[in-house]
């Protein structure tokens, strides 16, 4: 499986979904390779805090940047069971190039006004892309929500995506838990930290399946 997890938002949570499902698919015996195409690099060094420290598996993870990435995708593919290409917040050559390669985008947005704004750009992207790739799938996941059960952000967010016609909304939502800034501390999935927080286990589960599902 290719996907991308990509927006035009910055600090969504991005690196933190994509690591978290890299590290998920890699312990299920998955030849898997993480695609950073972010010059901050943070999912690279997610990778490489997590071979100082040992871990296994290892999470292969490569830095990639520019128009070339859709051939060097498509070659990696032979060589690799699942790709997962992480792309930085902002409109950019890679991420308009990957949509052109990947079977799924999930795009996580805060449950916020400002970041709902940005997916009528990546709406429109999609659309674009979908001339080369017409097979896309594109899901945008609550991210970051608040754990506080009064705050119906979350909800109200859900309502607001029958505004888009190539967006669908994902099953899952993540939500804002000191777990996963644990987690990429030390290159980790949640669902390798300890102490384990049970509700960051499950959320990233239920998308872990809707990624993924039974292949
Ligand atoms: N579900 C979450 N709960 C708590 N903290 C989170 C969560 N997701 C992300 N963070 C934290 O928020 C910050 C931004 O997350 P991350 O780097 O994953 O976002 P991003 O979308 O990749 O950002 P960028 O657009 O800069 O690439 C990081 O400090 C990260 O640890
Ligand atoms: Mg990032």
């Amino acid at each position: 499986m290719i996907i991308l997890i990509g927006g035009e938002k910055g600090g969504t949570g991005k690196t933190t979904i994509a690591s978290n499902l890299a590290a998920m698919r890699s312990l299920e015996g998955r030849d898997v390779l993480l695609i950073d195409t972010d010059p901050q690099g943070s999912a690279n060094y997610w990778a490489q805090s997590r071979d100082d420290e040992n871990i296994i598996p290892r999470v292969a993870c490569i830095q990639k940047f520019g128009k070339g990435l859709p051939a060097e995708v498509q070659d990696l593919a032979h060589r690799y069971q699942d790709i997962i290409i992480d792309a930085g917040g902002r409109d950019s050559i890679e991420l308009r190039s990957a949509l052109v390669v990947v079977e799924k985008v999930f795009i996580p947005i805060q449950p916020s006004q400002f970041d709902i704004w940005t997916l009528n750009q990546m709406d429109e992207l999609v659309e674009t892309a979908k001339s080369f790739n017409p097979n896309i799938q594109a899901r945008v996941i609550i991210s970051r929500a608040s754990t506080n059960p009064s705050v119906q952000e979350a909800s109200e967010t859900a309502k607001l995506m029958a505004d888009f016609s190539n967006l669908e909304l994902a099953d899952a939502t993540i939500r804002d838990r000191i777990a996963y800034r644990k987690a990429a501390k030390d290159g980790l999935a949640v669902t390798e930290l300890k102490p384990k927080d049970p509700k960051a286990v499950s959320e990233m589960n239920i998308l872990y399946k809707e990624v993924f599902g039974n292949e």
